[in-house]
């Protein structure tokens, strides 16, 4: 993919509009993991450190939350870097990014306030790219999202790939056609967000482990008691069901009345909950990382906000001890890998969520299509 970075750009004294990806959990006003502020802070840091005149537009939660805690957290990760919060009023915006000095960065209000950003509305597109001279998308995590803020502008403006950007997609791109043996890991809820992406993988990995809540949609659709286990609306393929390189956990955790117990895919009882997979499947799954080349994991083995991440993080160990080229992506995953001593050199963590999923799927993403035309 031919991408222009924003090193080859003269940014000094230029507005230049960022498109940052700082779309982080937040609780009572705190955030709970800036994992993706700390990534979206180098290439702000490297603008402002050019003298340009930063104007940053990202979104936060889908109802209308404000930005201002997340501009805070931020500024914790750019010491000596002056940090301004616009508005998301358009008019009050222009005349905050007219007036910003070199270095300055103005952070706008949620994108999600200003109508027209889901939609692309190409008013809204003209409007914001007026706050600039040029475009930056460093945002690959909303990539896949066609919005006003990450295509629109890129079609009116000179375009670049931010740094976070082109690290996402050089460390992706090999996760499209893998180095063998090979090592799919996929995890996690929402089998129906993940089909498209499972049907590609068997294709291209070698072994595809699947774990999480949809290992529940595999085990229903076989017919095994599943429980009250959270299943999804729509069940696997027949194709991928009997698919020879898909390979289920073969025991699981279950609470239900009592303590959590590991048993075998027939043990689960009509008031169980599935939670885990169990540690034999983990010891297995850990001597197929130690044989990949290449592992590709998205997504926790079990319900990793409640506790049940034994799995999770045996299979994240292995990640970081193995010589595997790996790259993790998901709030979970990630969390698990955080907690090993593992090489950057080697794994790469994604910030992508849906994302993530998308390019692997398509090996593009509408964001970085509206900067290579
Ligand atoms: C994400 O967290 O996956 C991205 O920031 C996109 O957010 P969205 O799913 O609300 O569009």
């Amino acid at each position: 993919m031919e991408l222009r970075s924003v090193k080859e750009a003269s940014v000094t004294g230029k507005r230049v509009i960022l498109r940052a990806g700082l779309n982080v959990p937040v609780s009572d006003g705190r955030i709970v993991d800036d994992f993706r502020l700390s990534r979206a802070a180098q290439t702000i840091g490297y603008l402002a450190g050019q003298g340009a005149r930063v104007i940053v537009l990202a979104h936060i939660g889908r109802s209308g939350e404000s930005l201002r805690p997340v501009m805070e957290a931020l500024g914790a990760h750019l010491p000596g870097v002056p940090l301004l919060f616009g508005g998301d009023d358009l008019a009050e915006d222009q005349h905050a990014a007219d007036s910003l000095k070199d270095g300055e960065v103005l952070v706008l209000e949620n994108m999600r306030r200003f109508s027209g950003e889901e939609e692309n509305d190409t008013s809204l597109s003209q409007a914001l790219a007026a706050l600039g001279d040029i475009f930056v998308n460093d945002a690959f995590a909303d990539s896949h999202r066609a919005h006003a803020s990450i295509v629109g502008v890129a079609k009116l403006l000179p375009s670049y790939a931010g740094l976070l950007m082109f690290d996402e997609v050089e460390h992706l791109s090999p996760a499209l056609s893998p180095e063998h043996p090979s090592l799919a890991i996929i995890g996690g809820a929402k089998f129906e967000t993940k089909e498209p992406l499972m049907e590609r993988l068997v294709e291209h990995y070698d072994r595809v482990c699947v774990g999480g809540a949809i290992v529940n949609d595999f085990l229903k659709a076989k017919g095994y008691e599943v429980g009250v286990s959270l299943v999804s609306e729509k069940g696997p393929s027949a194709a991928l069901l009997a698919h020879p390189r898909i390979e289920l956990p073969s025991d699981i955790v279950v609470a239900g009345e009592g303590p959590a117990r590991t048993t075998t895919l027939d043990g689960a009882r009509a008031h169980d909950r599935i939670v885990d997979a169990g540690h034999e499947t983990g010891e297995r799954w850990t001597s197929y990382i130690h044989e990949a080349k290449f592992v590709l994991m998205n997504g926790p083995l079990g319900i990793y906000e409640r506790g049940f991440n034994a799995e999770t993080e045996v299979l994240a160990h292995a990640i970081a001890k193995s010589g595997a080229h790996a790259v993790v992506g998901g709030g979970d995953t990630i969390a698990a890998i955080q907690k090993t001593n593992f090489d950057p050199a080697r794994v790469f963590l994604s910030t992508g969520g849906g994302a993530m999923l998308q390019f692997l799927t398509d090996g593009t993403l509408p964001g970085l299509e509206a900067l290579t035309k």
